[in-house]
């Protein structure tokens, strides 16, 4: 099978011979897809779309099917993260009173979709279960810090802190 490609939108580097080595060692499971990815998301942090083509390669499958997978799971990162990790609570006690206007503001002010960091390494943003604080629903964690009864009229000033 040629070298096939994805749509690449922005590629940076990984470790390649570690993804190889963790494909080499998963490989021969029944379903090996998610697997792999679990191992390369555990283990590197992230998927780069370099490691989606090489997984692909080495399960005869084409590389759509594999960034569909990597990128419909949010607890796959498809790029470094950031310096701060932004986690916004996606449970039904944070959902009903407002998550989805939060989640909204902040890809707004970030430019950046779930599971993607800002271009300047900055933050990056993601989904989480409840963090135990649903008294103050909605709320997000930025790194250690839970920020709770949120509007999405709050987020420039929160991010501001950072
Ligand atoms: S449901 Fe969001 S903190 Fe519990």
């Amino acid at each position: 099978m040629g070298k096939a490609s994805l749509e690449v939108t922005r590629q940076q580097p990984q470790d390649m011979a570690r993804v190889r080595e963790i494909i080499s060692r998963l490989r021969d499971r029944p379903a090996p897809l998610l697997p792999i990815l679990q191992a390369i998301q555990k283990e590197m942090g992230w998927i780069s779309e370099e490691a989606m083509v090489e997984v692909a390669e080495a399960l005869g499958m084409h590389p759509s099917r594999v960034y569909g997978v990597t990128t419909f799971y949010t607890l796959f990162a498809t790029g470094p993260k950031g310096e701060h990790v932004i986690r916004v609570c996606a449970s039904a006690p944070c959902h009903v009173p407002g998550a989805g206007a939060v989640l909204e503001a902040l890809k707004k002010a970030l430019g950046v979709e779930v599971g993607e960091t800002t271009p300047d390494g900055k933050f990056t943003l993601e989904l989480t279960s409840c963090i135990g604080v649903c008294g103050v629903a909605p709320a997000i964690m930025i790194d250690d810090q839970v920020y709770g009864n949120l509007k999405p009229a709050d987020i420039g000033a929160i991010l501001a802190r950072y």
